[in-house]
């Protein structure tokens, strides 16, 4: 590779790293295995050290020198005493003993002791106790300072809110993860479906979004679960190795982790790794590896903490990770089992979106049955060169859909040719058109077949207007039968429509009239959300209904209307005004009306604060910030974290800063707690 190809390289890697870290960290939501992640990371951090000059030519902020940033708007940030540091992943037993290494040369003997213990698949929190009292949990952040999440730790139900027996010091940091038993993601993304929301990928982004719910009743209602393990600041020291430290966790009354090795020298902690391997399916948390560190403490105060990211000399000085030298994580390789491609074929979503799927002759992974996975869009088949034929490895991380990880390239067929990307729907054969900076590809037939009745299941689903008995072999037949052609068709059905398509079908028939007829005058944000606005999901669909009321005044509403409501952007607001101003979709609109369709608007707000936003800054005088927050809250407002043109109000205490400044020169208004009691009816 050329300098120059690097630093094409180098660019590329890095946006891609920063997106995937936004997509994890900060929305939970992210789009590639961990697995794919870790080997984005490692190809760059190799590349970084190869060729340092290309590195520094793109510039000194690198994705390989920076810990994830988890924080969010609408909580406030505290700093942790002592850093939240993460460790660089290996899935190679070469590096592990590489990292025994270059511990024994420095430290002296060959049969160190370690801690061999599970990596769980959570979300970071540190807690701090003083005097033994649970008084606030902080999320990693950017590892110096992070969100705090107190109100919302405070409902896990395994947490005792103070340590309990003897050896208290003044003041911990106590660190571990919070996660979801599988049966409790389960159940949470079933809720989920029914509200119309996106379900979430695996626990590990379910436990993360809940816990940056800003309301905790909310997170009270879904099982969060905590282990902890580590240790942060500490005055005054109570142990001096880490296995003690287990002991005295789990005399604190803490919830601590099933299992951990205390063992000595590298081939001790490689068995340890392969029976934590074994045993940890039976673990209540997801376990993804092991963690590997130096059991004593001055020992590992002797290796300290090192910088890792970019090459040796001449290494950007700038926000530069720190990860200690006395630890290492070992990641299991994911579930992944070997298949063959038959075919891949191309589904168009009702965006028209066209989506690639390999079809693949059935292999069980993970204890399911696998026969198609998706492939993204072109770029990455294009990237991964699968091909028809190809052997290939599959792998289900946790996560529902699996994904093609790899292609077994020596075991292709000699002849068999690139992968094309059609370049036309296969459905409607319209030419397939991709937008400027867009990687998908669609169809932009607005009567393509598919794309309609993709529309329609939408809109019957659960997440649109939720017909009993529509679902999507139901809306194929109608479809097919010549007696739907669009969503408003479907208030028109008639039972004598229905009775031919089943033999004794009245009982059927009548049911699902009943269905639809009882939807007629569903919840507005639910026939927002099944019109398949783009940009609009469940949460604006719902903000839609409570600002406009009703399809007519959404309708009217300009861009200014629409940028008014928080969480707006330009974005949405431009795809809203799109697709209100087309001529069909305003046609559907009507022809919804004349069918009888009349969408219930939300219970209206009791509260004049519904709609408010609210942000909090220094020491009220009687009220703690949870209480202001709560009080907000069960009047129909919301706390958000920065002052912004939307904030409505900022409520200033003693010692307020930088927010209040920004209130003054945006001119939104200040209340003290006098006047917010007031706005509240307290007072
Ligand atoms: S030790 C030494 N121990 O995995 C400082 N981390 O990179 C690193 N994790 O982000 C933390 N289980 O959130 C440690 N038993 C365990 C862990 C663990 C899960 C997480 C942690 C960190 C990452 C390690």
């Amino acid at each position: 590779m050329s300098p120059a190809e690097a630093q094409k390289r180098i660019a590329e890697l890095r946006a891609a790293v920063a997106l995937h870290d936004e997509l994890y960290h900060r929305r939970a939501k992210p789009e590639i295995s961990d697995f794919d992640y870790d080997q984005l990371k490692q190809e760059l951090a190799g590349l970084e050290n190869r060729f340092p000059d290309a590195a520094r030519a793109v510039g000194v902020e690198t994705p390989t020198a920076r810990v994830g940033d988890d924080r969010t708007e609408g909580f406030a940030r505290v700093k942790h005493r002592q850093a939240m540091s993460t460790l660089e992943n290996t899935y190679d037993e070469a590096e592990l003993r590489e990292f025994h290494a270059r511990l024994a040369k420095a430290l002296g003997p060959d049969d160190l002791a370690y801690t061999v213990e599970p990596k769980i698949d959570g979300v970071a929190v540190s807690l701090t106790f003083e005097h033994g009292q649970l008084v606030r949990a902080v999320t990693r952040g950017d590892g110096e300072e992070g969100d705090d999440v107190t109100v919302n730790v405070r409902t896990i139900r395994g947490l005792p809110p103070g340590l309990r027996g003897g050896r208290i010091p003044a003041m911990v940091e106590i660190r571990g993860e919070i996660f979801l038993r599988e049966e409790e993601f389960r159940r949470i993304n079933q809720l989920q479906e029914e509200n119309g929301e996106a379900p979430y990928a695996n626990p590990r982004n379910l436990a993360a979004g809940t816990l940056k719910q800003l309301d905790p009743q909310l997170v009270a209602s879904r099982q969060l679960e905590i282990v902890l393990y580590g240790l942060g600041y500490c005055e005054p020291k109570v142990v001096d190795s880490q296995s003690a430290y287990h002991d005295q966790l789990k005399a604190w009354g803490l919830p601590v982790v099933e299992h951990f090795w205390l063992v000595r020298g590298i081939d001790a902690v490689w068995a340890a790794i392969q029976e934590l391997d074994r045993l940890r399916r039976g673990f209540a948390y997801g376990t993804d590896g092991a963690v590997v560190k130096l059991d004593a403490f001055a020992q590992q105060n002797h290796k300290g903490v090192g910088y890792r990211g970019m090459g040796a000399d001449g290494r950007a000085e700038a926000a530069r990770k720190l990860s200690p030298r006395w630890a290492c994580a070992f990641k299991f390789a994911p579930d992944r089992a070997e298949t063959r491609v038959r075919a891949i074929t191309i589904q168009v979503g009702r965006t028209g979106a066209l989506t690639p799927v390999a079809e693949l002759e059935p292999v069980t992974l993970a204890g399911t049955t696998v026969k198609r996975a998706t492939l993204h869009n072109a770029d990455e088949i294009a990237r991964k060169d699968v091909r028809v034929g190809d052997a290939v490895l599959v792998e289900k991380a946790g996560e529902i859909i699996p994904a093609v990880v790899a292609v077994l390239r020596k075991k292709r067929p000699a002849d068999s040719p690139p992968y094309a990307f059609p370049r036309a729907c296969p459905v409607c054969h319209t030419a397939a058109v991709r937008a400027e900076g867009e990687v998908v590809w669609r169809c932009p037939n607005p009567q393509c077949p598919e794309k309609v009745r993709r529309r329609i299941e939408h809109f019957a689903s659960k997440a649109g207007v939720d017909i009993e008995g529509l679902g999507e072999e139901m809306a194929a037949l109608l479809l097919e039968k010549g007696l739907i052609k669009s969503i408003s068709d479907i208030f028109r059905l008639k039972l004598e429509d229905l009775l031919p398509l089943k033999k004794s079908g009245e009982v059927w028939a009548g049911n699902l009239i009943a269905g639809i007829d009882a939807r007629r005058d569903a919840d507005l944000w639910r026939v927002i959300n099944g019109l398949g606005i783009p940009q609009v999901g469940a949460a604006a669909a719902k903000d839609l209904a409570r600002t406009f009321r009703s399809l007519e005044a959404l309708a009217a509403a300009d861009e200014a209307d629409l940028l008014r409501i928080d969480g707006f952007g330009e974005k949405t607001a431009a795809a809203v005004r799109a697709w209100f101003a087309d001529p069909a979709n305003r046609a559907l609109l009507c022809e919804l009306q004349a069918a009888g369709v009349k969408p219930a608007p939300p219970a209206a707000a009791s509260s004049a604060l519904a709609g408010k936003t609210f942000v909090l800054t220094g020491t009220l005088p009687t009220l703690t910030r949870e209480d202001a927050t709560a009080r907000i809250e069960a009047a129909g407002g919301k706390v958000a974290g920065s002052v912004s043109k939307k904030t409505h109000y900022v409520v200033a205490g003693e010692e307020a800063g930088s927010k209040l400044e920004k209130a003054k020169t945006l001119g939104v208004p200040v209340l003290d707690e006098a006047a917010l009691r007031r706005l509240l009816g307290e007072a």
